[in-house]
């Protein structure tokens, strides 16, 4: 369908479902185990009510926000996703250039498809803020220089992602084998998609990969230091980089608050779009429960979420409940999988119309409008 007639996230993933090989569908998509995780990180939102404002003037209202101090058009920013070539042949440069366009800002993945450099260089114009997602290797001066690098390429902070020591058991990207393309298009011409098919001229991580029956993402994170703790680590962090630290993978309320204490400039609530541990909370639960449970922390740190939102009233929800921005990694993957940049900045565009009809519904001028008071959990799941 044309671009135009694009109504939701929702809808955009569906297409890109349907133009992009099997096996990318399958990395993307997939989750831990019985994907319980992956399901309940979208059921929390709908678990959430308002309790909506009226008689307040909202013929203006103001979407935007900062993180760190860097401005965004909407609370909304790229969480950071592996392999975006998979599902279009420009990558992860759809999404930087679709970010952008649209003023919003991008975490870039330390398994991008393209180089740090490249996706620096893709910007639209050097002021363009990119945030680098670091997976920390066993060597410190490995992680070191690659931490040097991105800062040298200008990248405005480092989001070290803890809840990827070790690749969750995602069985349908395990099963889902790399295929050359016309392979690909072979069987699914004779109507067998089911079936892995001929192991077509793969990487070769990616057929010791399959040997170890580990999947893409096994193969992706084998050099992740498992050995990191807040005692060594952060303080190792802070000596080699002058950039702000956010730390990826909270997800219970006692890490949230040691990450405040361990000094980090913020703490983005996450289990890895439910592709790491199943059964770890829903990460709109866990925000729920920290803005209960420790309001200080949102005095010492920022706070983020990702995982499950895709409509504006999600992001709002989230915000209301203290979070400065909300991340998204699946949907940015499809945007551009189906459409390119132009896919990416349509979905910028998709929510940043759903969140302001949200904050002047919920009676709600600007972000900092949005508060606790807002929003209910219901014990009842809605249909
Ligand atoms: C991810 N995610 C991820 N996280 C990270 O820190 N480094 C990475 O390389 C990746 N790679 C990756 C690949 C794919 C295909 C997905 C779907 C996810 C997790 C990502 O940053 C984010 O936490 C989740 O995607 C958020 O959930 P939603 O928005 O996809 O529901």
């Amino acid at each position: 369908p044309s671009l135009n007639r694009v109504m939701s996230i929702l809808e955009m993933e569906d297409i890109a479902r349907k133009v992009i090989s099997y096996k990318a569908h399958m990395y993307y998509s997939s989750a831990a185990d019985d994907e319980t995780t992956l399901v309940e990180n979208m059921r929390g939102f709908q678990r959430l009510f308002f309790h909506a404002r009226v008689m307040r003037p909202v013929s203006t209202v103001d979407p935007t926000t900062t993180m760190l101090g860097f401005k965004s058009t909407i609370p909304v920013f790229v969480s950071g996703a592996a392999l975006a070539k998979l599902g279009h042949p420009l990558g992860e440069a759809n999404i930087t250039r679709g970010a952008g366009k649209t003023g919003i800002l991008q975490m870039v993945s330390s398994n991008a498809s393209l180089s740090a450099e490249q996706i620096a260089q893709a910007r639209l114009s050097p002021d363009q803020v990119l945030f680098f997602q670091l997976y920390k290797n066993k060597d410190d001066a490995v992680a070191e220089e690659r931490v040097k690098e991105v800062e040298r390429l200008g990248y405005k902070a480092i989001f070290l992602t803890v809840d990827a020591i070790t690749p969750g058991n995602r069985e349908r990207d395990i099963r889902a084998p790399f295929v050359l393309e016309a392979e690909e298009a072979e069987a699914e011409a004779k109507g067998g998609v089911e079936k892995p098919r001929t192991v077509g001229q793969v990487q070769k991580q990616e057929e010791e990969s399959q040997v170890n029956n580990e999947g893409t993402a096994g193969a992706l994170i084998r050099f992740v230091d498992q050995d990191m703790s807040w005692e060594k680590t952060i303080p190792w962090l802070r000596r080699v980089t002058k950039l702000p630290i956010v730390i990826k993978g909270i997800q219970c309320v006692q890490d949230a608050v040691l990450a405040a204490e361990a000094g980090v400039d913020g703490i983005l609530i996450s289990n890895h779009g439910g592709r790491q541990l199943e059964y770890s909370l829903p990460s709109i639960d866990v925000l729920y429960r920290l803005r209960k449970e420790r309001p200080d922390v949102f005095d010492k740190c920022e706070v983020y979420v990702d995982g499950g939102a895709r409509r504006g009233t999600d992001v709002i929800k989230a915000l209301c409940l203290g979070a400065k921005a909300v991340g998204m990694g699946r949907p940015f993957l499809y945007a551009q999988s189906a459409y390119g940049e132009d896919g990416v900045a349509k979905a910028v565009q998709i929510l940043q119309r759903e969140i302001v009809t949200a904050m002047k519904l919920v009676g709600a001028r600007s972000v900092k409008e949005l508060v606790p008071e807002m929003v209910e959990q219901v014990s009842w799941q809605p249909y």
